[in-house]
């Protein structure tokens, strides 16, 4: 999975039609998306329940793009081997969720993929500075985790420049990536605050021509 310095789009497999699943991956593939993001959730962490390693799998079979995958379940550390089995390339989890964050992120990158932590819009980005060296990615959550469709929040944008200065001051490649309500609009403006991969579900998978979307992201 290339991590190399461009601005990338994921969306968000949530707002897909679960039922043409096949057709539906084919469609944002074939639009240009460079990452897909597949959001897990347990029930517990966050309340709504998605899929699971069985269902990941399934989609690897079905896509070459990498799969970034964010957990938003209570026990990362337990699951991520069963993840990383089934495909994912990149696992991100909730620095809210776990006890010991230095030994998660060895664990996930002692699986042979990358390693990503996010924070809820109400955690402040210093609970993720401490990290930053071992991190591939920081994922910004500008909703309440749980949800797709949601309206963006403001207060994201503030938290990818300090995000950015921190990154930018030490030198680092770790990226950032923002996630929820992400529109043509907000685009715009975690686009100019920093951001290097945006997730998208609405706006990609509701549309009716995804490659004009995806450039509408981009523009
Ligand atoms: C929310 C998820 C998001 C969500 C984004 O908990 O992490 O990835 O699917 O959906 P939109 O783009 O519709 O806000
Ligand atoms: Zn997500």
């Amino acid at each position: 999975m290339s991590l190399a310095r461009t601005r990338l789009i994921a969306p968000s497999l949530l707002a897909a039609d679960f039922a043409d699943l096949r057709n539906e991956i084919f469609r944002v593939e074939k639009a240009g998306a460079d990452w897909l993001h597949l959001d897990v959730m347990d029930g517990h962490f966050v309340p709504n329940l998605t899929f699971g390693p069985f269902i990941v799998s399934a989609i690897r079979s079905l896509t070459p793009l990498p799969l970034d995958t964010h957990l938003m379940i209570t026990d990362p550390a337990f699951y991520a081997p069963r993840f990383a089995e089934a495909g994912s390339n990149l696992i991100t989890f909730h620095v809210e969720a776990v006890q010991d964050v230095v030994r998660t992120i060895r664990e996930i990158k002692g699986l042979g993929v990358k390693a990503g932590i996010s924070i809820k819009p109400a955690t402040p980005v210093d609970a993720v500075l401490p990290y930053l060296e071992s991190l591939d990615l920081v994922l910004l959550m500008s909703v309440e985790p749980g949800f797709g469709g949601q309206k963006f929040m403001p207060e994201a944008v503030p938290k990818i420049r300090s995000l950015r200065e921190a990154i930018d001051g030490r030198n680092l490649t770790t990226k950032i990536q923002v996630d929820g309500g992400i529109n043509p609009e907000t685009a715009k403006l975690v686009r100019d605050a920093g951001v290097d991969v945006i997730v998208a579900g609405t706006s990609v998978f509701r549309s009716k021509d995804p490659a004009a979307a995806l450039s509408q992201l981009r523009a």
